[in-house]
C-alpha cells in the first residue's frame, strides 16, 4: 500500500506508477478528484485525479474502489484524454457502490467556503466535503444509480430536498434543472457501464491466486478526517486502515504499508503547519520543488521536514517502509533542518504529535541542523552514488522514524529513484 505521510502530494502517483509494473491489480480507495497524481513516463506528463497511476501498463486491471468518491464529468473527461493519448483504458473497473459527486455537491464546497471567508479551509472546491456528507447521511447516490433512471431521479429528488435553502443562491443554475441533471447522468452511466464492477470481488480473487494488490492513497495522514488537523483536513481517511472499508479487503490482507514524504514539506489550503517557512528559503524550496497544487494550480506552503508529525504518521498507517522523494530539491541548501520537536508557547515540549488543536497552532518547531550537501543528485541511480551527507540526511529521517528508507526520488522522472540497499530488495521481493 502506498499512502501519503505528509500533507498530500508527496509524489504517491509516481511511486504508484514505478510499483504497478510488479502489481496485478491498483486500486484507489478513498479521496476524489481533490487528489493529483503527477506520472512522468519518456518526457511525457500525466496527471491523474481519479484513475489509479497504474493505468500506463496496457491492460492492467486499474480500480477505482467503493470509498472513492467519483465526478463523473472529471472522470469521463480522464478516460477521453487518455483515449486522446493512445492509452489503453481496458484494464479500468469502477465499484458500483462507490459514491457520486453531483453538482450540487461542488456548489455547496464553493458556498461553504465563502461562507467561512477567512476562517475557509481552502478546499479544492471539487464537491468532495459535501459528497461524503451525503454518504453518511444516506442521501447519496452511488454509481450503481446510473444505471436505472427512475431510481436515478428519485434519489436526486431526495438529495435536493433537504439543500434546497442553501442552494436558493444557484436556483439558476442550469446544472441544477433536476431534469438536465437525470439526463446528463445517465449519459455518463452508459457510458461508464462497461467499467462497472464488483471491485471488492475483484481483489479477492487476485489475493486468492496469490496475485498482488497494490492500494493507492490519496491526500495524505495529516489530512486525515479523524486524525489530521481537523478542521483543515480533508472529509475522507487517506490512513491505511480505510484501504479496508474503501475496497472491501481486510487489514490481514495487507502486508506491506510504504510512506510517501517528500524530503521536506509542504501543504496547500488553510491549517496549522508547525515548520513553514515563510521566508526567501520556503521560496527557494517552492520554486526548486515546483510547488504548485496539480489539482488547482495554487502555489503550495513549504517548510522543512518534520519527524513530529512523521513519526505520527507512521504510527498512524504501521508504516513498514518510507519513500523519501525530492532529495534533489534540498541540493545545495546548508545547513539543512530536520523538525525533532515542537515547544508551545508556555514552554511544554512535544516528541509526539498533540492531539489538542490549539497546542498544534500554537506550536513552533524546535530543529536538528545537518550539513547540507552539493551537486546534482538526479543522475544518481545508486545509494553509493550519492554523496556522503545527503545519506546522512536519509539516515537521521529513517533513524528519528525507525522505519527503513527503501527508496529515494532524486527527480520527478520515472527512473530518477534509487532503491536503498540492504531494505529494498527482500522488501520489493516479498511485495511482487
Ligand atoms: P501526489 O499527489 O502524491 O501523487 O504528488 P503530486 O503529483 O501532486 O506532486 C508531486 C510532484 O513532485 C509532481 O510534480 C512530481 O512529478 C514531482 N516529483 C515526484 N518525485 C520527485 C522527485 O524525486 N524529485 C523531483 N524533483 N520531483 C518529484
Ligand atoms: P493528493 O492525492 C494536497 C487539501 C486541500 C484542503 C483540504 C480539504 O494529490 O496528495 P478537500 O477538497 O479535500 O475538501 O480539501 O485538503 N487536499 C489536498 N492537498 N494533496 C491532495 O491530494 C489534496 N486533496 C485535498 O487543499 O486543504
Ligand atoms: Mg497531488
Amino acid at each position: 500500500m502506498i499512502v501519503g505521510a505528509q500533507w498530500g502530494d508527496e509524489g504517491k502517483g509516481k511511486v504508484t506508477d514505478l510499483l504497478a509494473e510488479r502489481a496485478d491489480v491498483v486500486i484507489r480507495f478513498q479521496g476524489g478528484n481533490n487528489a493529483g497524481h503527477t506520472i512522468i513516463r519518456d518526457g511525457e506528463t500525466y496527471k491523474f485525479h481519479l484513475i489509479p497511476s497504474g493505468i500506463l501498463y496496457p491492460g492492467k486491471i486499474c480500480a477505482i474502489g467503493n470509498g472513492v468518491v467519483i465526478d463523473p464529468k472529471v472522470l469521463t473527461g480522464e478516460i477521453d484524454e487518455l483515449r486522446r493519448r493512445g492509452v489503453d483504458i481496458s484494464g479500468l473497473r469502477i465499484s458500483a457502490n462507490a459514491h457520486l459527486i453531483m453538482p450540487y455537491h461542488v456548489l455547496l464546497d464553493t458556498a461553504g467556503e465563502l461562507k467561512l471567508g477567512k476562517l475557509e479551509i481552502g478546499t479544492t472546491r471539487r464537491g468532495i466535503g459535501p459528497c461524503y456528507a451525503d454518504k453518511a447521511a444516506r442521501l447519496g447516490i452511488r454509481v450503481q444509480d446510473l444505471l436505472d433512471e427512475k431510481i436515478l431521479r428519485k434519489k436526486i429528488m431526495a438529495a435536493m430536498e433537504p439543500k434546497q435553502q442553501m442552494l436558493r443562491p444557484f436556483a439558476k443554475d442550469p446544472e441544477l434543472d433536476l431534469q438536465t441533471m437525470v439526463q446528463t447522468y445517465v449519459a455518463y452511466g452508459e457510458r461508464l457501464a462497461p467499467h462497472i464492477a464488483d471491485t471488492a470481488r475483484i481483489c479477492w480473487a487476485a489475493l486468492d491466486r496469490d496475485a498482488t494488490v497494490l492500494f493507492e492513497g490519496a491526500q495524505g495522514a495529516m489530512l486525515d478526517l479523524d486524525h489530521g488537523t481537523y478542521p483543515f483536513v480533508t472529509s475522507s481517511n487517506p490512513v491505511a486502515g480505510a484501504a479496508s472499508t474503501g475496497t472491501g479487503v481486510g487489514p490481514r490482507d495487507i502486508d506491506e504499508v510504504w510512506g510517501i514524504a517528500k524530503a521536506y514539506a509542504t501543504r496547500v489550503g488553510a491549517g496549522p503547519f508547525p515548520t513553514e517557512l515563510d521566508d526567501e528559503m520556503g521560496e527557494l524550496l517552492r520554486e526548486r520543488g515546483g510547488e504548485v497544487g496539480t489539482t488547482t494550480g495554487r502555489p503550495r506552503r513549504t517548510g522543512w521536514i518534520d519527524i513530529v508529525a512523521l513519526r505520527y504518521a507512521a504510527r498512524l498507517n504501521t508504516m513498514t517502509a518510507l519513500v523519501v522523494t525530492k532529495l534533489d530539491v534540498l541540493a545545495g541548501i546548508d545547513p539543512l533542518r530536520i523538525c525533532v520537536r515542537y515547544r508551545h508557547p508556555d514552554g511544554a515540549v512535544f516528541d509526539e504529535f498533540p492531539f489538542h488543536q490549539s497546542v498544534v497552532h500554537g506550536a513552533t518547531a524546535e530543529y536538528e541542523e545537518l550539513p547540507g550537501f552539493e551537486g546534482e543528485i538526479g543522475a544518481c541511480r545508486r545509494e553509493q552514488d550519492l554523496p556522503p551527507d545527503a545519506r546522512d540526511y536519509l539516515n537521521a529521517i529513517s533513524d528519528h522514524l525507525g522505519i527503513p528508507v527503501v527508496l529515494v526520488g532524486v527527480g520527478p522522472g520515472r527512473d530518477q529513484v534509487i532503491w536503498m540497499g540492504r531494505e529494498a530488495e527482500p522488501r520489493l521481493r516479498a511485495a511482487a
